[in-house]
């Protein structure tokens, strides 16, 4: 199976890993990211991906339209260290990746009725968002951010080996009102006041996200992501034109979405990802998509990923465990090891499960106030 060219684990770390309160034991330089960035991208991509397609209404010949990114930053040109997240990336600049007639098909399956009807969802940081309708209602979506290719493309512009965090996450957009046209300069480095967000200052709850542009921003200004830097500074990164993303490591940069102005529609599409290896260690939250989700669909399927690799993590120990008992030894530190990762683990998701009559629904304004407050104490 192929893997990325800046990963961090392989099974035969694992015990060793796991001595690490953070299961996350290579450290890689600032050379050896920036070398790893440099790696041919054909090459990656032309390599075995080692999953299914899982239908056939995508069809990467038609459909995919990847231009590799002018420039990918990394977590320490940003001012955080190379380990704080789960790769050493920060985040991508606009590019190419899928055809018009991809994001037109993709149009269709989020305009429809039935997708509008049923799966809206308003908060207080995000006018209109729409959730949870693939696969049922977004066929073409859903293979498409399932099809290897795809997740080829966004393993190697992240630095780790991807795949989509759940089903129910796969295809989440933003709707925003069209603004009016003002003097814009989008080159000036901003004040947090200067303006405004169309989803305010926040961490995601899952490690990366690609952000697809679905809209034609050819009279477009504004619509940028701001980022916070390491050193509190805010840089912007240009928003994508119609078929271009973004991929950023958003569980662990505090970023927000600026307002576009035009007076058009921007439609983006957002899809969250995690490292394919349960191995990496999970700092999934679901403080940002409680109040906006169906949850039984939503904890439903966290419960299930992670207990699939649980599941995975333990089969490897249990061999471990019997390997060494046949030599007649028993390594006490590696178990005392796995069983606190797997403690912490399992302590940190039962308090992301909190029943439905104690979820505010739409409500999400205190998860910005926490970014914001982290403005002033880091
Ligand atoms: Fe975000």
């Amino acid at each position: 199976m192929a893997t990325p060219d800046v990963i961090y684990q392989s099974d035969t770390r694992f015990v060793k890993a796991m001595n690490s309160p953070r299961l996350n034991p290579l450290n890689p330089s600032p050379r050896e990211t920036q070398e790893s960035l440099k790696r041919s991208f054909a090459k990656y991509l032309a390599a075995d991906v080692g999953s299914q397609a899982v239908g056939k209404l995508f069809d990467p010949s038609k459909h995919l339209a990847f231009e590799e990114p002018k420039h990918i930053h990394t977590m320490e040109d940003l001012g955080y260290s190379a380990t704080s997240g789960v790769s050493p990336i920060a985040v991508s600049e606009p590019f190419h990746l899928f055809s018009e007639e991809a994001v037109n098909i993709m149009r269709e399956e989020v305009l429809s009725k039935e997708v509008q009807e049923k799966y809206s969802y308003t908060s207080d940081i995000a006018p209109k968002q729409i959730r949870g309708y693939a696969p049922k209602y977004g066929k073409f979506i859903f293979e498409a951010w399932k099809h290897p290719k795809i997740l080829a493309i966004m393993s190697k512009i992240a630095g780790v080996d991807l795949v989509p965090v759940m089903d129910y996450e796969i295809g989440h957009v933003n709707m925003s009102v069209p603004g009016n046209k003002v003097n814009y300069d989008s080159n000036a480095l901003i004040s947090e006041e200067d303006e405004k967000a169309i989803v305010g200052w926040h961490r995601d709850s899952y490690p990366f996200v690609c952000v697809l542009m679905m809209s034609d921003t050819t009279n477009m200004v504004g619509g940028e992501t701001a980022l916070r830097t390491g050193t509190g500074e805010i840089k912007k990164v240009r928003g994508p034109a119609k078929g271009c993303a973004v991929v950023l490591q958003g569980r662990y940069i505090d970023h927000q979405a600026l307002q576009a102005f035009g007076g058009q529609e921007r439609i983006t599409m957002v899809t969250s990802f995690r490292p394919r290896s349960p191995r990496i260690r999970d700092d999934t939250v679901l403080t940002t998509v409680r109040p906006i989700s169906n949850l039984s669909d939503l904890y439903g399927q966290t419960i299930e990923y992670q207990l699939e690799n649980a599941e995975s993590r333990i089969r490897d120990m249990l061999k471990n465990v019997r390997d060494a008992m046949k030599a007649g030894s028993t390594n006490v530190p590696s178990i005392k090891s796995f069983l606190d990762f797997e403690i912490q683990t399992f302590k940190k998701l039962n308090g992301e499960f909190v029943e439905e009559h104690l979820v505010p629904k739409g409500h999400l304004a205190e998860v910005c106030q926490e970014a914001a407050k982290r403005k002033k104490t880091e």
